[in-house]
Order: C-alpha cells, then structure tokens, then sequence
C-alpha cells in the first residue's frame, strides 16, 4: 500500500476525540497527515493534541497571514492525496453539500481535486433529518466524494441509532483501501475526447453530435485514479478538467498528430473515446461556396485512424477504443477490438434516446479478449469510474 498525503478534517463533535486514535493509526501505516479543525471541533478537542500526533502544525483558520505566507490554503488543498472528514457533523455537510467556502475546511474542499470521505457523526434525529437526507443525497452524486458510515448504536446523548461516527480502525482500513484504489497510480495516460472538424470551406465543416463529456470524465476519473493525462480534445464547450493537461485539436489529421506526439513522449494507457470522422473533404475550399445548383457532390477521402495508428506500434500502450453503434452493437464492437488489435472496447448502444451523444448519461458495455461487462446506465462520471477501475484492473493483469 503506497503512503499518502492525508489532510484529515475535524469538525466539531464529540466523536472528535477519537479522531486522535485515528491520526495515530494513519501515522503507523506510514501516511503523512496534516489535521484542518474547523471551529467547532476547538470546543470539543484542541490543536495541540493533534500537533503532536501528526508532528505537524494544526490548521483553524482560513485568513491566518502566516499560514498563508507559507503554505497557504491551495498548495494545502494540492498537497493532500486524500482528505478525509472525520467527524463530519450535520453543519459541516450542510455546507459542504451547498458548495460554501467560508471557513477553511469547506475551502480546501472547493479547491481540491483529491477525494473526499465524510464520517459522519451527529444525534440519530439529526442524521433522520430530511434536510439532513437532502444534503447527504446531493453528496451521494459527487463523485468525488465517498461517505463512510455512519454507524448504528448507542450515542453520547444516551440516544440510539444511526448517526455513530465509524471506529478509528474501520476508518483506517476504509483509507487503506482507497489507497489501494489508486487504480492508474503514477501510470501516463493519453485521452481523445470530442468530436473532430473537418473543413469544406472557411465557413463550413462536417462533425457529429459529440460533445466530449464521456471523455472528459474519463480524464477527471483517471486523474483521480492517480494517472498523469493528457486529454486531446476536439472543439467543446467543456472546461478543462483539474489536474488534466488539454491539447485541442480541429480535424483528424490534428488528432493523430498530437496523440503520436504524447505518445512517442511516454505512454502506458491510451484510451480513445473520441467521435473521429471517418471522412474529410478531398479539399478545402479557400473562398465560401456560392450556392449554383439544385445538387453538389463532395469528394470526401477516408481520415487517419488514430487508434488503429497507436494501436500498431511496436512500442503499443494498453489501447482502448470505443465504439458508437446503432445495430449489432457487442458484433460491431468486437470485429473493431479484434481488427485494430485493441485490449479493449466500449461498446456505445447510441440508438437508445437520452443516452450516449451529447448526453450527461450513457450505458457501455466493455469487452476484452476473455471477458466483457455492462456498466450504466449512469451518469458520464460514475461510468468512467467504473471504467477507469476496470481498465486499472486489466493493464495490472496485463502487466503481470
Ligand atoms: O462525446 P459525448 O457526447 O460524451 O459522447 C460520447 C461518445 C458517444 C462519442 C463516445 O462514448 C463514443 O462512443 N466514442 C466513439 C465514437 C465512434 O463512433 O467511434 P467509431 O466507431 O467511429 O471509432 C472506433 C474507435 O476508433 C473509437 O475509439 C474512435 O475514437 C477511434 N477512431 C475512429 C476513427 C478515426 N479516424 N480515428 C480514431 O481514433
């Protein structure tokens, strides 16, 4: 299990005490902790208690012009391969759900793009709360964010039921085996993503209705699996996800240009999930074309394929296509795996309203030489989850 760089979170209730034993614990096992107490968790536990045991200073506040002479909240919020919230009480999730940054908790949570547990820990009334149940479900989409716990029993107010944060020891082997989900950790991964543009004159172009988003998830989903990436996006309206490094490109020819360069500049995984068109203009007209006739006729020649191209190398990364199809989907998709001698396939079923193009939603099925497996439908995010998992899975395999 590799070490982390764990920011553990406390906020003010009276399980904080046992978040002492859990700093401990994550000490042993070799992690690096830093401990973020927001105001509540001082009436309850003090910042010494945990300076001592992390052998780190304890953060309280946002605007603390010495912290921020140093290290100041966004190298904090960097740092942290993992940020774990423990207690995290009804407050705390409450504003975490609505996206507020004012203490300085809530704001390393804005600012990271490491995952973020929640333990949560309050009065089983609290935790019964349907405003309570409201911010947990819009937690619950996040996918950046897990919740562990939390448990049932007896409390400290003498109540019993759910709302017991989880014990120190559960709460380390939950991080234990994050740990060992950093399923592409330190691996180098080449995406496509979008559509491509292939120009008839300055004013027109032939494209299709990708618009990047099962791509983009699946950079953010292999970002956070702990690869560094390279997202080559066609034309989107898409922000660049965090911690991704975008090269845009127009046409196809573009595409395979900037995909051999980062490959050739190191590669383990290359996953293609760009909607590439297969054809382009024979030429480009340099001036608009007038309109003259009832009818035209546009020569059009066959594009590069830039997975077939990465795929055949001698120096081949792990590749995996996709594939769009509206008929004979598993056929269509396995004949591509097996003639551009990919590892893998995601098969697009994009006859089925509301998913696949264009949509936040899609349903995929993989296959690979020996297995396949459904996914979805979901949302964009949590397929490229389940997919990023998947694939860490095969190129571990893969690799031995
Ligand atoms: O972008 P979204 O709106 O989120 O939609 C996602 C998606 C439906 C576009 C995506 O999930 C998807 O299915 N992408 C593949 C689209 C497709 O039609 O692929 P294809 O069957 O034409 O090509 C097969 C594979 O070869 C793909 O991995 C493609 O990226 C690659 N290819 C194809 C042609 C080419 N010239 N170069 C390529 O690299």
């Amino acid at each position: 299990m590799a070490a982390k760089r764990i920011l553990l979170g406390i906020t003010g209730g009276i399980a904080a005490y046992k978040s002492a034993e859990l700093v401990r614990l994550l000490k042993k096992a070799g992690h690096s902790v830093r401990v973020v107490m927001t105001r509540g968790a001082e009436a309850f536990v003090t910042p010494l208690t945990f300076q001592a045991l992390s052998g780190e200073p304890v953060r309280t506040s946002l605007l603390d012009p010495e912290a921020e002479a140093g290290m100041g909240h966004i190298e904090l919020a960097k740092w942290a391969d993992q940020i774990v919230v423990a207690p995290a009480s009804a407050d705390f999730l409450a504003r975490l759900a609505n996206g507020l940054a004012d203490d300085l908790l809530t704001t390393l949570c804005c600012a990271t793009e490491a995952p973020i547990a929640l333990a949560p820990a309050m009065n089983q009334a609290m935790w019964g709360n349907h405003r309570t149940q409201r911010n947990i479900r819009l937690l619950q989409e996040d996918p950046q964010i897990s919740l562990w716990g939390p448990d049932q029993g007896e409390q400290a107010c003498g109540d019993t039921g759910p709302g017991r944060m989880l014990e120190p020891l559960v709460l380390a082997e939950l991080i234990a085996e994050s740990s060992r989900q950093g399923a592409l950790m330190g691996k180098r991964v080449v995406i496509t993503a979008g559509p491509t543009r292939e120009p008839i004159d300055p004013v027109r172009y032939i494209s299709n209705h990708s618009s990047g988003k099962m791509g983009y998830a699946i950079a953010s989903a292999a970002r956070r699996a702990g690869a560094e990436v390279v997202l080559i996006s066609g034309p989107v309206a898409l922000a660049a996800p965090a911690g991704v490094e975008v090269r845009q490109v127009i046409t196809a020819a573009d595409m395979l240009q900037q995909a051999t360069a980062a490959v050739d500049a190191g590669c383990d995984l290359f996953v293609a999930s760009a909607a590439v068109a297969d054809y382009r203009p024979e030429s480009c007209e340099a001036d608009k074309i007038k309109k003259s006739s009832e009818q035209m006729a546009l020569a059009l020649v066959r594009n590069p394929d830039t997975l077939a191209t990465i795929a055949a190398r001698p120096d081949a990364p792990f590749t995996v296509g996709f594939a769009a199809e509206t008929t004979d989907v598993a056929r269509y998709a396995v004949d591509k795996m097996q003639r551009k001698k990919l590892n893998m396939i995601v098969a697009n079923d994009v006859s089925v309203p509301g998913l696949g193009f264009n949509s936040d939603n899609n349903a995929v099925t993989v296959f690979w030489p020996d297995g396949q497996a459904s996914i979805g439908p979901d949302s964009k995010q949590r397929i490229a989850e389940h997919l990023v998992a998947l694939i860490g899975d095969r190129l571990g395999q893969a690799a031995g």
